[in-house]
């Protein structure tokens, strides 16, 4: 990708804007001439988003125990890029800095998680809970509180207790529900007064599907024909049994949420997913077009139908067989409608390519989908643009067409953009000075906000609110520190000193226009 042509891309946002119509029956959009917070409907909540791994370091601070992805990166360092999280962006005692970076942005609000083992540190409360770490969640949302920055709380986001992973083996065990449930009951009760957007699970299909079946992230377990480096594990089952236990988890923690939390009165909870959007890989073949369903199904349904609809998708069962767990009729009833919202993290696309000859003797979740996931089509032209040191392919239609879907496949619900962002790997080249210079990240920004306002304003899909993955670049799990994803750079070299990118300056430009949501009268919304 060249240089941004802005003129012509002005003139693209311009006459995308005017004609898009404000809807009655839909979200009511403003008409202005440039895209902007004003063009979206009033009460938009835009932000940033983090994960407590990702940025806290601080591991051995206040008694916090280790969890699952501190043992990976210890013990296998060249499966985590030869890094570990334990500095990461010293969030941990920088929180202060960073959300006078969010202010910077006019930002609205923030997505952080909870790291479990920094509030019961062996995974247990019988085993104890740390003051500290209690605090320390505490101090961090008054903070974001007192600026005006609404906190969206994720429950669990990939670190489970290392105790727990010893003593049982984790989400492999049914043992996880109560755990789990006795962790979110004690997170809403301490910070459900004043978070009231929560997010149980982060993506749990890359949990599952990474962690127990590719074996690329911690626990870092599957077949060898899947992965050599794994020691142990069974692709092509334990990712389902994972997900099951998961899931009952989350539809255990809404029913708390819901019905015994009395400080959590008027607050909302669902799960981040993470699906990609699917074009055919040939469309002339029909085969083809029918894997997107299938590949939807498999990377979304298998949690999103789920806590829609209360079971699995039809074509998961029909596919997967024995091995996929069953709930009872008990708990499909407590999963069924278990969300308040469907959050999403949105970051590319695939073309979606039908297996007509799976291997029964080397089964796995991606075989199972029936599909291959192909970043060029038949005729060898790619998704969308790569630039050359981009993580992914940038395909912001991707975004509109699966909040399309999504609004006719469940019933118009509400949804969050939970994530969206730009990952490049800037390699030896890597400084402040490059760096800062993300033009391409700025790109990906403008085009998102561009396809999310169309989603909105021109398909009446219910967006409420956008979150940028992420505030500051971060430990990117397997790759390290060397995937970038921040609106500022960090420079790991001096001090973490954080710079504003390019892509920051765009989106403080992009918010400063329009009322932002604390500026709104409640009854005016
Ligand atoms: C969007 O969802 C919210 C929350 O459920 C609801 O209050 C609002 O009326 C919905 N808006 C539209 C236009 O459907
Ligand atoms: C590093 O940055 C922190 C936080 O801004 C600051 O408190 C500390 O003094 C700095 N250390 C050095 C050696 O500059």
């Amino acid at each position: 990708m060249g240089f941004p042509k802005l003129p012509l891309l002005g003139l693209f946002l311009l006459l995308a804007i005017l004609n898009s119509p404000a809807s009655a029956d839909g979200p009511i959009c403003p008409q202005t001439e440039t895209l902007s917070r004003a063009s979206f409907p009033k009460g938009f909540l835009f932000g940033t988003a983090s994960a407590a791994f990702q940025v806290e370091g601080a591991v051995e601070e206040a008694c916090r125990g280790p969890s699952v992805w501190d043992i990976y990166c210890r013990k296998y360092a060249f499966r985590c890029s030869g890094d570990n999280g334990d500095v990461a962006t010293d969030f941990y005692h920088r929180y202060k800095e960073d959300i006078k970076l969010m202010k910077n942005l006019n930002s609205d609000a923030f997505r952080l998680s909870i790291s479990w083992s920094r509030i019961f540190p062996h995974g247990r409360k019988e085993k104890g809970v740390s003051k500290a770490g209690v605090q320390f969640y505490h101090d961090l949302i008054d903070e974001l509180i007192k600026n005006d920055l609404t906190p969206l709380v994720t429950v669990f986001h990939w670190d489970t207790p290392s105790d727990l992973e010893d003593e049982y083996g984790g989400f492999l065990s049914q043992n996880i529900v109560k755990d789990f449930m006795e962790y979110a009951e004690f997170v809403f009760n301490e910070y459900g007064d004043k978070v009231k957007n929560w997010v149980t699970f982060n993506e749990p299909w890359v949990f599952s599907r990474a962690g127990y079946d590719e074996g690329k992230k911690a626990p870092g377990r599957c077949s060898k024909y899947q992965n050599e480096f794994c020691d142990d594990g069974r692709s092509g089952y334990e990712a389902y049994l994972v997900s099951h236990n998961l899931l009952i988890s989350h539809a255990e923690a809404v029913y708390i949420f819901r019905n015994k939390c009395e400080k959590c009165k008027g607050g909302k909870i669902g799960i981040a997913h993470s699906p990609a959007w699917f074009e055919p890989h040939d469309f002339n073949d029909a085969q083809d077009g029918a894997s997107i369903e299938r590949s939807l199904d498999f990377m979304m349904g298998w949690h999103l139908d789920t806590t829609m609809f209360g079971d699995y998708p039809q074509r998961m069962k029909d596919v997967v067989g024995h091995r996929l767990p069953r709930f009872s009729r008990e708990q499909m009833a407590k999963l069924k409608n278990s969300a308040d919202f469907v959050g999403i993290n949105y970051y590319s696309s695939r073309f979606s390519n039908y297996v007509e000859k799976p291997d029964p003797s080397k089964p796995s979740w991606m075989q199972d989908a029936l599909t291959t996931w192909e970043e060029k089509n038949v005729f060898g032209v790619s998704i969308g643009s790569k630039p050359t040191t981009g993580a992914l392919e940038v395909y912001s239609r991707g975004l509109r067409k699966l909040l399309k879907y999504i609004k006719d496949k469940y019933n118009n619900p509400e949804i969050v953009i939970t994530e969206n962002g730009y990952g490049e790997h800037l390699e030896d080249k890597d400084s402040v000075e490059l760096g800062t210079k993300d033009y391409n990240r700025r790109i990906y920004l403008m085009r998102h906000l561009l396809s999310l306002h169309e989603a909105i304003c021109e398909d009446g899909v219910n967006v409420t609110s956008y979150f940028h993955w992420a505030l500051t670049d971060n430990f990117e799990w397997q790759n390290g520190y060397k995937h970038r994803f921040g609106l500022y750079y960090i420079d790991y070299k001096n001090n973490l000193t954080r710079h504003e990118k390019e892509s920051a300056k765009y989106y403080k430009h992009f918010l400063s226009q329009g009322t932002p949501p604390s500026k709104i009268k409640k009854d005016e919304l």
